[in-house]
């Protein structure tokens, strides 16, 4: 009797299981519209195909991309959708090698789509090397636009998590007009020589969050371009790569204010810069606020905190003619670590617009070269106020 009851009740369960999972998604699979596995034959048809009933579907529907390796050709994932829709990518999924076989600057571009989700714990590779050879956008300014893996425009309530986003041929992600998107255990992988291959670049957006992540790239982990607001970056481990940084900005006119940054515990190792704002000179105007770095890990960072108003890679700038972007409410609290250069402070601020409302907290920064000087600090026209301890002396003689 006991047994029986048991069993009816085992036999409710499995149908009620099986009746809300089929409820709860649609579940499109890529091999059933005519994906290989195979890395050879793109799967761009069936993703479209997909990608199409998915979309249309007034419940919630996902997308699967099994185990296994797929080549993807430059593909756009058009919204706005019905409903919430989910791509769940489990295997590896390659990018063509050659970046002439592009015609735009992105490879996966995402477009209005809202309350979406990337997820499966798949990788995305960009297949950048034979790009990164011949980037030379450094020194020529109609250089061919180079694809990055990832473009998210216009997306909003979206979480990308569990996801690898490897050897990209120039930016990995690009943010923008976004709204509310999260990148959650989110990886970005490529050599420390690769150029331009920031990990995730963000502009025009409002509520970015990256939370426990990691990415070791050859340039900026993570960049803020203009009308970048609201970004938390929480519990991300960077490097190697040139560090966190808003800016540069000011080169342009009718640059949108960045407001609101928290960077909070996170690692920095051996990167070539630490958190760090830059702005051109001889700028437009412009405006920088509410910028906020805390619990910060440095090892061996190459200038741990920066605010360069004087930025001018290349000396392709006027540099004695101050910028116009305004910075303000600025805090540094509890970072530490080593610095890989004597200057581990440097806060240079525009001669035109001082910088207002810095705060500099509990710092315990340290320099060790073979025969140097102890860590440094360089300050001008800025007097923070302090908080706790600081090590080295910030701003000793111009506050
Ligand atoms: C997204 O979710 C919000 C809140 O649940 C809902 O109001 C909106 O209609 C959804 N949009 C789509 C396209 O699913
Ligand atoms: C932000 O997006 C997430 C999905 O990642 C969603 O769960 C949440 O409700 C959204 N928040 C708001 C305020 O709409
Ligand atoms: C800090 O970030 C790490 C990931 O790098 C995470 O494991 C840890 O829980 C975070 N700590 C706090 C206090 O948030
Ligand atoms: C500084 O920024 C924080 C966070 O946005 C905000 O709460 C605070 O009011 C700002 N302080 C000033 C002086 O603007
Ligand atoms: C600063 O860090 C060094 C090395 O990690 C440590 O020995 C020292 O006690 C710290 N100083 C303070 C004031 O916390």
């Amino acid at each position: 009797m006991a047994t029986r009851k048991l069993q009816i009740t085992a036999v409710a369960a499995i149908l009620l299981l099986s009746f809300s999972s089929t409820s709860d998604a649609r579940v499109y699979d890529v091999t059933n519209y005519g994906a290989k596995a195979d890395g050879r034959s793109s799967i761009n048809q069936a993703l479209m195909s997909a990608w199409k009933l998915a979309c249309a579907s007034t419940s919630p529907s996902k997308i699967v991309i099994p185990k296994g390796t797929f080549l993807l050709k430059e593909v756009k994932i058009q919204g706005p959708c019905k409903a919430p829709v989910e791509i769940q990518v489990e295997g590896t999924v390659k990018a063509p090698a050659n970046p002439l076989s592009f015609k735009t600057d992105g490879w996966l571009t995402f477009n209005y789509i809202d309350n979406f989700t990337l997820s499966g714990g798949g990788v995305f590779d960009g297949q950048g090397k034979i790009a990164w050879g011949q980037n030379d956008c450094h020194k020529n300014k109609n250089c061919k636009r180079i694809p990055m893996n990832m473009r998210f425009n216009f997306i909003t309530n979206a979480l990308v998590h569990d996801i690898t986003t490897l050897d990209s041929k120039n930016f990995h992600v690009n943010v923008i007009g976004c709204k509310n998107l999260t990148f959650l255990r989110f990886t970005v992988t490529a050599p420390e020589n690769s150029p331009n291959t920031d990990g995730i670049h963000i502009g025009r957006s409002d509520g970015i969050y990256i939370t426990d992540s990691t990415i070791r790239t050859g340039d900026d982990c993570i960049s803020l371009g203009d009308g970048s607001r609201q970004v938390h970056v929480t519990g991300v481990k960077c490097g190697p790569g040139h560090g966190i940084s808003v800016g540069s900005l000011g080169k342009y006119q009718g640059e949108e204010p960045v407001s609101g940054l928290w960077v909070k515990n996170c690692t920095l190792i051996n990167t070539q810069n630490g958190v760090r704002v830059k702005t051109w000179p001889a700028s437009y105007p412009g405006s920088v606020s509410d910028l906020h770095f805390e619990d910060i890990n440095m090892v061996n960072v190459g200038n741990p905190i920066v605010i360069d108003q004087v930025y001018c890679p290349w000396n392709q700038c006027q540099a004695n003619i101050p910028s116009l972007v305004k910075i303000s409410n600025v805090s540094f609290k509890n970072i530490r670590g080593s610095s890989s250069t004597a200057t581990a402070v440097k806060l240079a601020c525009s001669s035109k617009v001082p910088c207002q409302d810095v705060v500099v907290g509990d710092i315990n920064l340290t320099y060790k070269g073979p025969e140097a000087p102890a860590a440094s600090c360089q300050c001008s026209n800025v007097a923070p106020s302090f908080l706790g301890k600081q090590s080295p002396q910030v701003c000793a003689s111009a506050a």
